[in-house]
């Protein structure tokens, strides 16, 4: 090899080694061990009754990085949870599209409400509680329609009410809202080592506790993380820092 050629190829390896590792993949084991960036993340919101259940659901998800409760799908400038207006009560959902797809996210959105329910979801009654797929354009769209035309199949005699509808502006609601459910816990806050608000709103791991104070992950993921939890009591370590 000339010299010259060998001063190119080391360059470009240099330059594709540099590049894969600001991305975080490795070239071997698995891609999905590797931390995501924030560019690599996609994000999608669902209305499906009251945002503090829906928040719990979605945050347990393996691939789910980061939940948000917050307003959509309504015209009303900056709601309140007093004051939504024409506003739905929603999640916002930060996922690593190499551990989990739209289309799975959609099969959760599905099997964790009841779509023909109209004004209202289990024992909250209301217009902001009504279902919706959020989409960022066509393709979503598609397969917002493909799924719920599936799921109309399912339901039979009732009627999916679910809108598919383009994101407008999502409005992110008060502290308060956020992780509710594991906030109900003090213990398990304790476990986390009691991180401020803005850590807490961040934290795949909050995201995915909020999800087991509530009862709603996945049975195995619930089990996985009750075991942790007797462990680090059993042994008094006081910190639980992943699951
Ligand atoms: C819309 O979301 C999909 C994931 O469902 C993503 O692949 C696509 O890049 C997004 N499109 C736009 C325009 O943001």
């Amino acid at each position: 090899m000339k010299a010259a050629t060998r001063l190119t190829c080391f360059i470009l390896v240099t330059v594709v080694l540099a590049e894969n590792s600001c991305l975080g993949i490795r070239f071997s084991g698995r891609v999905s061990e590797t931390p995501i960036t924030e560019q690599q993340l996609q994000t999608t919101v669902f209305a499906l009754g009251s945002f503090w259940r829906s928040e719990a659901v979605f945050g347990c998800l393996d691939g789910v990085v980061r939940t948000t409760v917050g307003y959509a799908g309504g015209s009303k400038p900056n709601p309140e949870y007093r004051s939504l207006g024409d506003h739905a009560e929603s999640v916002q959902i930060e996922y690593d599209p190499r551990m989990i797809s739209f289309k799975q996210l959609l099969e959760v959105f599905w099997t964790s409400h009841d779509s023909r329910q109209v004004f209202g979801q289990g024992p909250d009654v209301g217009n902001q509680y009504r279902s919706i797929v959020f989409t960022n354009g066509t393709e979503e769209s598609r397969l917002a329609s493909v799924s719920k035309e599936r799921e109309q199949t399912r339901s039979k005699s009732g009627i999916v009410t679910t809108q598919i509808q383009q994101l407008g502006t999502f409005y992110p609601a008060d502290p308060d809202h956020q992780k509710f459910e594991l906030k109900r816990h003090p213990f398990l806050l304790q476990l986390i080592g009691n991180l401020p608000e803005e850590e807490l709103e961040k934290s795949s791991l909050a995201a995915k506790l909020n999800g087991y104070a509530a009862e709603l992950c996945p049975p195995t993921m619930q089990k996985h993380i009750d075991a942790k939890i007797n462990d680090i009591v059993r042994k008094g370590w006081p910190i639980l820092r992943e699951v």
